[in-house]
This record gives C-alpha cells, sequence and structure tokens, in this order.
C-alpha cells in the first residue's frame, strides 16, 4: 500500500457521468466521426477528461506520484528516455528454473498462487536470480475463473480444463460478478514483493543511477480468457469460441460497445451491485464480455492499489482471429478493459501471439506498449505503428536453445533494430519453455546490461 494511486481506485460505478470515448472511433469507415488516424495517445487523453474526477487525478499523474519514475522499466513502457534497454523475460518464473521447481516440489501450481508468501518468494528469486528490471507476479491467467464459477485444474502434461464449459446465454448469465474479493491473495503477494524491491534500488558499474524494480501484474484479455472458458482448456481451432462469437451482434455494427470506460468497483469490500454503466445485452459472447470487463477491472485495480506498477493484458490466443474478427468482435471488449487499467493511473503492455496482421487493430485500443511475438521484425513492426507505442519484445524463445554465438547475434539484432529509440523493452517473443538453460537466459541479461 505504498503507493499514492491507491488511494483513487475506489470509485463507485455510478461515477461515470459521460461516455469517456464517445469521440473514439475504432471502426474507420463506420459512423463516428473522428479522423481515424488520430494518435491513440490523442484519444486516450480525450478519453480521461471526461471520466469522473478521482479517475482522471490517478490517470493524470501515473508514475511521478509513485516514484515508479526511479524505474527503467516503467519509463520504457511510458516511451521516456532510460539509461539501457530494459530486460524481463515471459514466464520468467517457470518449470526451467531449478528454484522453482524445488517449490514445485512441494506445492502445486494452484497452492503457489494462493499462497501470498510463497508466490511473492517465487516472484521475487526469478527476478533476483536473473538480474532482470522487472518482476512479474507469479499466478495464472485462469484465476478469475473460480470467483465466476467455472471450476477448473491443471491436469498433468494435459493444461487447464475448465468442468463444465461455458456454451450458452444461460451458463453466461449464470457467471459470478461479485466474488472477485477472492482474487485478492494475488494483491497480498503484490504488497510483498513491492515492499521487497522498494527497500532495494540497484546500481550497475555502467548504470550507476539507482533503479527500482518494476512490478508488473496481469490479467487475461477478454478473448483469451473466454476461449478457455468456451473450449474447457486449450485449443487448436478456437470453434465453439467462434461460434458463440459469431452468434452475438458484431461491435462493428454496435459501435457504442467499444466506446464505455467503467469505473473500477468498490475494492475494498468487493462486494457491488449491478454495473449500470453496461447496457444488457442478450447473447453469451456479448454477456461473458461484459462480466469479464467486470471481474479483470476490478482484479486490475487490487493489484495496482497493491503496488503492481503496470499491468500486462495477455491475449496470448488472439492470433486466432483475422483481422475483421478481431475488429468485429474483440477490438471493443479488450479496448474497454484497457481504459478501465489506465483509468487506475498504470501503464497497460498488450500481448499477443501470432498477431502480425493484427497490430494496427490492437494499437487502437489505446494500450501503451505492444508484446510483439517473434514472428515480425521489430523495426518494421514499430515503423508500421508510426512509433505511437512503446514495444515489448521480442525474441524466439527457441534461440535460447541455440550456441552462444548465435544467440549474441539474435539479441544484437533486435537490439540494433529498436535503435536505442525511448520505448523499448527487451522481452522474449513468447514464454521460457521447460528445460531452457538458465545460463543461455543469464547471457541475454549480461549482454543488455553491457550493450
Ligand atoms: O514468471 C511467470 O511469467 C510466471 C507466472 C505465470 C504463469 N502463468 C504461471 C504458470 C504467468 C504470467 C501465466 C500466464 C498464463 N497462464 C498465460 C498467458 C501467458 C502465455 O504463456 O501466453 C496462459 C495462456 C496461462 C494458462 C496456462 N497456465 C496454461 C495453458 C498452462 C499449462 C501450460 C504448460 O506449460 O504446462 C499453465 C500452467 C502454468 N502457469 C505454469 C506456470 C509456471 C507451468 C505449469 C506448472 O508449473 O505446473
Amino acid at each position: 500500500m505504498n503507493k499514492q494511486k491507491s488511494s483513487s481506485v475506489t470509485l463507485g460505478t455510478d461515477s461515470v457521468q459521460a461516455d469517456p470515448l464517445a469521440e473514439f472511433n475504432p471502426f474507420p469507415g463506420h459512423d463516428r466521426s473522428v479522423n481515424s488516424s488520430a494518435d491513440p495517445e490523442d484519444v486516450r487523453d480525450r478519453a480521461v477528461t471526461t471520466v469522473d474526477q478521482a479517475a482522471h487525478d490517478a490517470a493524470d499523474q501515473p508514475v511521478a506520484a509513485t516514484g515508479a519514475n526511479g524505474s527503467r522499466f516503467v519509463r520504457a513502457c511510458l516511451r521516456q528516455p532510460v539509461d539501457r534497454t530494459p530486460v524481463w523475460f515471459l514466464r520468467q518464473a517457470g518449470r526451467y528454473m531449478p528454484e522453482y521447481m524445488a517449490v514445485r516440489k512441494h506445492h502445486s501450481l494452484l497452492d503457489i498462487c494462493r499462497t501470498p508468501d510463497i508466490a511473492a518468494e517465487v516472484t521475487i528469486t526469478a527476478a533476483e536470480r536473473l538480474g532482470v528490471d522487472a518482476a512479474i507476479i507469479f499466478a495464472d491467467l485462469l484465476l478469475p475463473l473460480t470467483p465466476m464459477g467455472l471450476d477448473f485444474e491443471f491436469v498433468a502434461n494435459e493444461g487447464p480444463q475448465i468442468h463444465t464449459p461455458l456454451r450458452t446465454a444461460e451458463q453466461a448469465r449464470a457467471l459470478r460478478t461479485d466474488r472477485t474479493a477472492d482474487l485478492l491473495y494475488v494483491a497480498r503477494a503484490i504488497e510483498k514483493v513491492a515492499t521487497y524491491f522498494a527497500a532495494r534500488p540497484r546500481t550497475e558499474p555502467r548504470h550507476p543511477a539507482p533503479d527500482t524494480l518494476g512490478i508488473i501484474g496481469f490479467c487475461g484479455a477478454p478473448f483469451t480468457l473466454a476461449s478457455y472458458m468456451i473450449e474447457g482448456g486449450s485449443s487448436r481451432n478456437y470453434i465453439e469460441t467462434k461460434k458463440l462469437m459469431y452468434a452475438s451482434p458484431s461491435d462493428a455494427r454496435h459501435p457504442e460497445r467499444a466506446a464505455r470506460v467503467e469505473a473500477p468497483r468498490e475494492i475494498s469490500s468487493g462486494r457491488s451491485g449491478p454495473n449500470l454503466s453496461t447496457p444488457p445485452s442478450s447473447d453469451a459472447w456479448s454477456i461473458l464480455m461484459d462480466k469479464l470487463i467486470t471481474v479483470l477491472t476490478e482484479y486490475a485495480a487490487q493489484q495496482v492499489q497493491a503496488g503492481a506498477d503496470v499491468i500486462q493484458v495477455f491475449d496470448s490466443w488472439v492470433g486466432a482471429l483475422s483481422p475483421s474478427d478481431y475488429r468485429d468482435y474483440a477490438l471493443a471488449p479488450t479496448t474497454r478493459l484497457i481504459r478501465n487499467i489506465q483509468a487506475l493511473g498504470v501503464p497497460v503492455i498488450y500481448f499477443g501471439v501470432e498477431t502480425s496482421t493484427l497490430l494496427p487493430l490492437m494499437r487502437r485500443t489505446g494500450c501503451d506498449v505492444l508484446g510483439l511475438d517473434w514472428r515480425t521484425p521489430i523495426d518494421r513492426a514499430w515503423r508500421g505503428l508510426d512509433y505511437a507505442v512503446a514495444i515489448q519484445g521480442n525474441l524466439d524463445p527457441i534461440t535460447l536453445f541455440a550456441p552462444e554465438r548465435v544467440l549474441e547475434t539474435r539479441v544484437a539484432e533486435i537490439l540494433a533494430a529498436a535503435s536505442n529509440r525511448p520505448g523499448h523493452i527487451f522481452n522474449l517473443g513468447h514464454g521460457i519453455v521447460p528445460n531452457t538453460s538458465v545460463d543461455s537466459v543469464l547471457q541475454i541479461v549480461h549482454q543488455i546490461k553491457h550493450y
């Protein structure tokens, strides 16, 4: 609770007084009148000026008031100059790391996630062992499914399995949005991690200014979480997900759906009534999107209040969508979630895999940072985005299995392609996989610190 931004996230739903994105047109060619080439930064600024005053205050001074400006990682998220490229790794605390496996021997994955002391320890151990610039809280994308009423388990070698997948509007209506306080164990773990690192600013021989590690909270994006809820687990073709999605009115025909920013719920109690800013929807997909946005906004607010400096929104499987489907079914709910999180006063990293054709649309969510997978050259992708967002990425995680020399070349290529432009965060294009050598990960960190 060391952050000033915490005081401003307890907003009642009723406090949204105007449609904050009324001028935002995510769909060029449709009936909104604003210039579609408007810089999303401007769109975001416009959005923020009309939200409730408390949210405005929080969004207006995201990091200066928190001390997070002492983190090169947070500064890079905001495209501010940094002394060197910040680096962290997707899945940096995972099965490749012996320290994690030692904890895993005695605890299930969900036990680790739900026990703040252990989750904090796993998070801190990985960040310190690697010497990275940010610590992502140890949790899982699927945790919010439990308080929403969908039971699941992780089956060894098969991944997550949701016991009763969601296929109907009736099931969507039955999902709970009033038990998000059950997820506060994640916030408790973040508090421990934030307290730990706040007391330990670090210097490096080549970079003597003290730097505080950035704390990353995270949640799933509506499409990716919905895909787990509907398919019942991982999927190849997302047939059930797309069937439900296509059965809903597409958002291109309902652009007002993109134009809402909900104020987060009163997070101290975690209990609240119906979200009055959400117009009623009757199809399963729309109900599901609305409920996910409600729960994920509150979950993100808990994490920010606990000390998360940045929230990463994982849309890992959104690359399954064509640009048209993304525009019509995923863009609006994702935009709403991201705007809600930004109104808490923190930058948002938006990450997906196989997204090269989606990047211009993903940028329209107004995210602060776009996470790239490794298939798109970073210089080309960034130029295509007019340098209007920060970029995170994007080494192929399997390069970590290559000889030292090859790995070094690929890392240097990415750094050269980003050319020290403010707003590059070095990362992989997806998570570290099991059996990766910790030494290879350390080699990258060393190279970046001496670049
Ligand atoms: O340092 C970190 O990044 C670890 C924290 C973390 C976990 N899951 C722990 C975990 C994070 C950020 C996640 C996010 C997550 N979870 C995503 C999005 C990230 C991505 O990879 O795209 C997704 C899709 C999930 C859902 C999930 N969790 C799956 C599909 C699986 C099984 C996959 C596998 O490799 O077995 C998990 C399990 C999981 N979550 C593991 C970890 C470290 C590995 C399993 C274990 O320890 O038993």
